[in-house]
């Protein structure tokens, strides 16, 4: 039996020259080298033949084979290369692309101010310290020199919890019978931020927790005059160093004498707006020297130990700073608010 493999071969080549894409590839490779393929089943037949062609018709055959299977690999490697080189194309970063902004955090605007605060006093050696949220009456107001029962009390409308005498602190003030229990003798120069907690309506202008940042030094030898010193230092820090700044007289049980301090408004320079209510000036903090009782209290002897002491609302200072006329905002979690700072 002739079967003519040039033929076969040429054929089967010129079919696969028009397969190019995998799927085709496949196709050709059934019908040019699968079991019912032309080559495969000559192939087949070899047994039937005289043995004295079985030699050349057996050679001439995988002759052919080889060349379909050889043209078929290289045809499959080019098709996996223009793939490659397809997906390369189609997948090619621009790098002349504008990148896409990462959103980025920030800090609050009102740890922002904490921050500023707590960096300025650093500086003047003041130390940190954290007192607790959950108070009781005895050393929210009692220890302060505010006895129960004492009109005093109405300055600070109190969360009470159901637990007797436990309390939310109405001011960051216990902090300083905590940090006098724990330090007496040792002279005592530190501030005690965090936030405090009032039963009041939810205005503009008040909020029900809001931060403080108490502050309290105590030695043998501190005069009003460090007091008035000190904070005019932090006010020159914080506000600028031509601001002015100004002490009225005023009254806290746990001060004797009592002080608010004011700076003059930075907003108008002095001269009266809206925002210092045509006065010039800006109420930023109470003060005083602590009062001989809460020195007694603390554990200090008032007739060897005087100290002074000063609390101030940071929110408050920023609101101030940068004309912000509602107190929610700070905890509305608006970012059309916050992202601003
Ligand atoms: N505790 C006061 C308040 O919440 C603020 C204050 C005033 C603190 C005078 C002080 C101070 O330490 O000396 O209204």
């Amino acid at each position: 039996m002739a079967i003519d493999f040039d033929h076969i071969v040429r054929d089967a080549l010129a079919a696969l020259g028009a397969a190019t894409d995998s799927a085709a590839l496949d196709a050709w490779r059934g019908t040019h080298l699968g079991k019912s393929a032309p080559v495969m089943s000559a192939l087949g037949t070899l047994g039937t033949l005289p043995k004295e062609e079985r030699r050349e018709f057996g050679q001439r055959a995988n002759q052919a084979r080889q060349a379909l299977e050889q043209a078929f690999e290289a045809a499959a490697e080019r098709a996996r290369a223009a793939e490659l080189e397809r997906a390369i194309t189609a997948g090619a970063i621009d790098v002349t692309l504008p990148g896409r902004a990462l959103a980025r955090g920030r800090l609050h605007p009102a740890v922002q101010t904490l921050r500023r605060i707590y960096a300025i006093f650093a500086e003047m050696g003041f130390q940190v310290y954290r007192s607790r949220d959950v108070e009781t009456d005895e050393y929210n107001f009692t220890l302060l020199n505010i006895p129960p029962h004492h009109p005093a009390r109405e300055m600070w409308d109190t969360f009470y919890t159901t637990t007797p005498n436990v309390i939310l602190r109405t001011h960051t003030s216990p902090g300083q019978i905590h940090v006098m229990r724990e330090r007496a003798p040792e002279p005592i120069r530190v501030i005690l931020p965090g936030m405090c907690y009032r039963y009041e309506q939810i205005t503009a202008r008040s909020e029900i927790q809001f931060y403080q940042v108490e502050g309290l030094a105590i030695g043998r030898h501190i005069t009003m005059a460090d007091l008035k010193g000190t904070l005019t230092a932090f006010a020159h820090a914080l506000f600028g160093p031509n601001v002015r700044t100004r002490f009225r007289s005023d009254h806290f049980p746990f001060t004797e004498p009592s002080a608010e301090m004011d700076v003059e408004c930075f907003v108008c320079d002095g001269a009266g707006c809206p925002v210092c209510k045509q006065s010039g000036w800006l109420e930023i903090l109470g003060c005083g020297m602590v009062h001989p009782v809460v020195l007694e209290n603390g554990g200090y002897d008032p007739r060897e130990f005087s100290g002074f002491a000063f609390g101030m609302g940071p929110q408050r200072i920023t609101m101030l700073m940068h004309k912000i006329e509602d107190i929610r905002y700070f905890f509305a979690n608006d970012l059309r608010f916050l992202e601003q700072f």
